[in-house]
């Protein structure tokens, strides 16, 4: 392992695989030779505003059409501006319009197992429904419309109705606490809130309604709810605040034409708190991560009209809006979406869906495919899983150990992996594998999308040498970017624009290897330091993971008094028992995968780590039990606070 530079992160990961696309792959992709996807690239470099401003007009309907490109003024930008579109209207008018009224939109499968598919023209019919109901309620434009619902069609059909009105939707996932939901609901100032009487998960119905009304007590913005009728529980309704859905789209008329809206007005709020702090409502607006969207789902998935497109995220996430909804309606793609539990009633529920519905495309994250992993292959291999041709990730890091398994497992060794980075700041993929030209690596994100220019930098903002780790930044602005954080700009300007002057600073370190192709080292602020030495965690974590004994880990730093910091590994493990042998034996196999450096110092055996909702693993909390400190700060967004208590009674 070579010394790092001052500042940098030292790369232990040795990953040297290649998998090229298939001759058949490329040879029928949208985008199937390096020359093509050369020359879009070299297009949006020389001139990214001809780029934008040429498929903005193409791609989007505009009732009036936008007077420039870009607008910047320091670290605020405008897409577009002058033209008016709606959002709504490019993902169903459009498509009804282009003669595809009768292609299917939606699949849906309940976690029991009841289906509902609607086409272009019939999600139409309830989308204009809705948007008249939420008119009738008084919503209009600029209004915030607080969505806790389950994945269910009518989750998808309001938020296209408030795009077609103009109000701003705020999906909070609906596994939030009540605390959690009036907090978004009071920062975003939320006028209505939609729920549901229940969801189903895991074969248990969750009273959805009943965290609402408690929720409400402490929403004083919120005058109104609508309530879906999903799991047929007992529910409570205040007259006069509480409406049944099904009621008000009774009397609703199916005639609700879209309002032209300005490219900038706000699409949405989105709450994220990262695996750190304050939640803080990321804004996204209309015209600019319309695009970025549409584009983005084509380039990435490839996508062709016959295929059967499954991102198993839940609408609840920015992965849901971008690519459940936004993207791949705009494009007239045929989407699957699924209710439940991924282990409901038994562990192949995908495998046996994807078998059944003849699935071509899945997109889905690391944190699946481990759990997947864990439960045993058996459930894989009882089903026929050859309709797939495409397999995507996102979330975070991919674990090669795991990729490989998916590749092999999953992809029948023949469906490329688009392994996607982004955030629920760049609104839509920002580097990815093309399917029908990059050869990819286990664990790499590989390139940029066109238009999309990274940079590294170390400490003092100077680019890092190739396989050197340090900061990475967006060099140009994008359409599908943040425009700010809701009620705060002061906190968008200093999180994203202050440290690093003229640059979008992602918050994510990253090395580019020999190849170019950029390796991500998960969150700057999770970097360990040993001896001088900067490791990232997603380095020591896939050397443990690649250990036939382990399931998952979690590598945090603790205070060290001669290195600076230790390393602590948490590890849940599969198919073994822990003990104090396999504990040595996980030292060994750090040791031979990366070196003696990153040999952890601790390692604590759990049965689960703790994750926040979207299943990201909350590092901040395992770095307090790590130094034995009390946990401080945020834990709204951790998943199951039983695993918080669990660890902290393990400590050693
Ligand atoms: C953070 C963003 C992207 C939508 C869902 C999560 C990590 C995401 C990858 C990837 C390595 C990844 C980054 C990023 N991340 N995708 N393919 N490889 N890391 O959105 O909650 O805003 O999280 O997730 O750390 O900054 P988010």
């Amino acid at each position: 392992m070579s010394q790092p530079e001052t500042g940098q992160i030292a790369n232990v990961m040795q990953e040297e695989r290649l998998f090229p696309p298939s001759e058949e792959f490329s040879a029928a992709a949208r985008i199937g030779s390096r020359e093509q996807y050369d020359a879009l690239c070299e297009r949006a470099k020389q001139d990214p505003e001809g780029f934008w401003g040429e498929l903005g007009q193409q791609e989007l309907h505009w009732f009036e059409p936008f007077t420039k490109v870009l607008e910047q003024q320091g670290s605020d930008f405008s897409w577009f501006p002058g033209g008016k579109t709606n959002v709504c209207y490019n993902c169903l008018d459009a498509n009804i319009e282009a003669g595809n009224g009768d292609r299917t939109a939606i699949i849906w499968e309940g976690e029991p197992g009841d289906t509902r598919t609607l086409t272009y023209l019939g999600l139409h019919r309830e989308v204009c429904k809705f948007a008249n109901v939420l008119k009738s309620l008084g919503v209009g434009v600029g209004d915030v419309v607080s969505i806790y619902m389950p994945m269910t069609p009518e989750l998808a059909i309001a938020m296209l109705a408030c795009a077609r009105i103009g109000a701003i939707h705020s999906v909070i996932f609906a596994g939030f606490s009540a605390g959690a939901i009036a907090d978004r609901n009071n920062d975003a100032k939320a006028v209505v809130q939609l729920t549901s009487d229940g969801l189903f998960r895991r074969g248990k119905v969750l009273p959805l309604k009943e965290t609402v009304d408690e929720a409400l007590e402490q929403s004083a913005t919120v005058g109104k709810c609508i309530v879906l009728r999903r799991a047929e529980n007992e529910v409570s309704m205040t007259p006069g605040r509480d409406f049944w859905w099904h009621e008000l789209m009774a009397e609703a008329a199916e005639d609700c034409p879209a309002e032209p809206l300005d490219s900038e007005a706000d699409l949405f709020i989105l709450y994220t708190s990262g695996s750190t702090g304050k939640p803080k409502g990321i804004r996204h607006a209309a015209a600019g991560y319309n695009l970025w969207t549409k584009m983005t789902f084509q380039w990435v998935f490839d996508w062709r009209p016959d295929d059967l497109y499954w991102c198993t995220a839940d609408c609840g996430w920015i992965t849901g809006h971008s690519y459940i909804v936004y993207g791949p309606l705009s494009c007239g793609a045929t989407v699957f979406m699924y209710e439940g539990a991924p282990n409901h009633p038994a562990p192949d529920r995908f495998w046996e869906m994807i078998e059944r519905h003849k699935l071509t495309i899945l997109y889905t994250a690391p944190t699946a495919i481990r759990a997947f992993i864990k439960w045993g292959d058996e459930h894989v291999d009882k089903h026929d899983l050859s309709s797939l041709r495409l397999l995507g990730t996102v979330g975070e890091g991919i674990n090669p150990e795991a990729w490989i398994w998916y590749h092999e497992k999953i992809g029948n060794k023949k469906c490329p992996i688009v392994d996607t980075w982004w955030q629920t700041e760049t609104g839509g993929i920002m580097m990815s594998p093309l399917p029908g030209v990059t050869a990819t690596k286990p664990g790499s994100c590989t390139t940029a999308l066109p238009g999309v220019v990274p940079v590294i930098l170390d400490e003092s903002l100077m680019p890092v040498s190739p396989g050197q780790g340090g900061m990475l930044c967006i060099d140009k602005p994008w359409p599908g970017m943040l425009r700010g954080i809701w009620g705060d700009h002061d906190r968008y300007l200093d999180q994203y624009w202050a440290k690093v002057p003229g640059k979008y600073l992602t918050g994510d370190n990253a090395r580019i290897d020999q190849d170019g192709y950029y390796w991500i080292m998960g969150r700057i602020d999770d970097v360990i330091n040993v001896s001088g030495h900067r490791l990232s965690t997603i380095e020591v974590e896939s050397a443990i993971v690649s250990h036939d004994s382990v399931a998952e880990a979690a590598a945090v730093g603790r205070p060290d008094d001669l290195k600076g910091q230790a390393i602590a590994v948490f590890v849940s493990v599969k198919g073994a028992e822990p003990s104090e042998e396999l504990r040595q034996e996980l030292k060994q196999h750090v040791r031979k995968e990366i070196g003696a450096l990153a040999v952890p110092d601790d390692i604590r055996f759990t049965d689960a780590l703790p994750k926040t909702r979207s299943g990201k693993i909350m590092r901040r909390l395992l770095r307090d039990i790590a130094a034995g400190k009390e946990t401080a700060g945020d834990t709204s967004t951790l998943e199951d606070l039983s695993v918080l208590a669990k660890l902290q009674s393990n400590q050693e």
